[in-house]
């Protein structure tokens, strides 16, 4: 076969080298009959193409053809790399590329849904560019997510995706490293895995199921059966009714589950270096995708401690009344509040990913371990970024009894998880766990403004199409 350069490659180490390169024309622009320019975009990279009769490197048809093409087009070109005397604006590569040869692989429609360059502008261009005259299209998020397969060619698109990649992938190197097993757990269960309200239903031959809402009871049915360290990463199902900046229908589950052998503390340890593993890795090994990411869409790197701040929802309550908001003690923290506690605790110790523990047992789910010494609280835990929640984890009951008078005292159907109460008559080792959200992670890393960016076709409540 031929040889094939990136258009991300091609740079000066290449000078006088003759490369093939395939990419998408991003603008074409002819001057006069005989000399072209095109940009040629691969994987957000770009490369400017030169066509010129001159030394008769092409034809004028040539010129004429390639500078007609549509954009967004794929094409292949052969050509010669130069080094310009001045830098070039509107490319990422700062070299040329001297056309001799270009082939057309697949056209696009001439007039598209969605202007590339434009959907590729940040916000403070764009009002720039308004202020300035220009006649420009904002692209808003509808659109982009009608068009994604458009939209998923801006280069911070482009990052986001890799960077999602990443997580996931330091999530499971991790965690195999510290001696967990990955497993798969079913998603059509018999009964709803968190509480009915936000449950997907369906028929099962006849029988009703539900979509799986988290992997919960079947990693602990994991732990019962002695896997002794689990973690899953899968489809997570929730019916959810609002339509809000953070919530999907279909999210990525990133779950781990570990038997306990003192306090539940052993959890918080892994979420506390798991995590920083995560953010050091980022930061170091995708410079080049946070770059992108934030030249659209400007952010302040994470602040985070080199040991995770723990703070008990206790002291987070007094922290906020220190500050004039009174919460219920006993009572959850709205995303107001949470955000809020995020600021001070931002302000105080300096670091926007902290730990808060021993939660309110009454905000918590059947499955949570109530703490030994006062019974309101919980062996539990929410971690956030930037003040948002993106984890949730504790211990959980491993007592059969407890277990069947917590579920019934919430009203859950006993029947539809006898099953998961009878793993736990078989002896049960004191386990706990968490779940985190992969597409929340990516949004907060990067304090984007919406989920929706970084779940690559999302389902909300208004949308199953693309
Ligand atoms: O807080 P949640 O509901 O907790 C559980 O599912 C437990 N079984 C976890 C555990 O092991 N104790 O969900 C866990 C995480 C949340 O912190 C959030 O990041 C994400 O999943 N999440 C959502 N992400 C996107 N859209 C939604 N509708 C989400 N609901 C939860």
């Amino acid at each position: 076969g031929r040889k094939w350069t990136e258009v991300g490659l091609v740079n000066e180490s290449l000078k006088d080298k003759t490369v093939l390169v395939r990419g998408r024309i991003q603008t074409t622009r002819p001057v006069g009959k005989n000399i072209g320019f095109l940009v040629l975009r691969e994987k957000g990279f770009t490369l400017q193409c030169v066509l010129t009769v001159a030394d008769n490197l092409v034809s004028r048809q040539m010129v004429k053809f390639a500078t007609s093409l549509s954009k967004e087009s794929h094409v292949d070109i052969e050509g010669i790399v130069s080094v310009p005397d001045a830098p070039i604006k509107g490319a990422t590569q700062q070299v040329e590329l001297q056309v001799r040869k270009i082939y057309g692989i697949s056209k696009a429609l001439p007039t598209l849904p969605i202007n590339i360059d434009d959907a590729a502008r940040s916000e403070v261009d764009i009002e720039k560019a308004l202020q300035g005259g220009e006649q420009l299209v904002r692209v808003n998020q509808d659109t982009r997510l009608n068009f994604r397969v458009l939209d998923l060619r801006t280069p911070a698109n482009q990052g986001i995706f890799r960077i999602q990649c990443q997580v996931e992938n330091i999530f499971r190197q991790f965690l195999l490293s510290e001696g967990f097993v990955g497993i798969h757990t079913p998603k059509l269960i018999a009964g709803s895995s968190e509480g009915g309200a936000s449950v997907f239903r369906l028929d099962y031959k006849g029988r009703p199921a539900c979509l799986a809402q988290s992997p919960q009871l079947h990693k602990q049915m994991a732990i019962c059966g002695d896997l002794g360290r689990v973690f899953e990463i899968g489809p997570v199902f929730r019916a959810e009714d609002s339509f809000t900046h953070r919530h999907l229908c279909e999210f990525t589950g990133l779950d781990a589950e570990m038997e306990i052998k003192e306090h539940y503390s052993e959890v918080m340890d892994v979420v506390d270096h798991l995590f920083v593993a995560m953010f050091d890795s980022l930061n170091e090994n995708c410079q080049k995708e946070l770059e992108a990411i934030g030249k659209q869409y400007p952010f302040e790197p994470l602040k985070y401690l080199r040991k995770t701040l723990r703070l008990t929802f206790e002291e987070g309550v007094q922290m906020l009344k220190e500050a004039g908001v009174e919460v219920d003690p006993l009572g959850d923290l709205n995303t107001e509040v949470e955000r809020k506690l995020g600021k001070l605790v931002l302000e105080k110790y300096d670091t926007e990913f902290y730990l808060l523990h021993r939660y309110p047992l009454a905000v918590r789910p059947f499955y949570t371990m109530p703490a030994y010494d006062n019974p309101a609280y919980s062996n539990s835990f929410d971690v956030f970024i930037r003040g948002e929640e993106i984890i949730s984890g504790a211990q959980r009951v491993h007592v059969p009894e407890l277990l069947s008078t917590r579920a019934e005292g919430l009203g859950i159907d006993l029947k539809s998880i006898e099953t998961y109460i009878d793993a736990f008559r078989y002896g049960a080792p004191p386990h706990g766990g968490f779940g985190v959200g992969l597409e929340r992670v990516v949004m907060l890393f990067c304090a984007l403004n919406n989920i929706r960016k970084t779940s690559l076709f999302p389902r909300d409540p208004q949308r199953i199409t693309p």
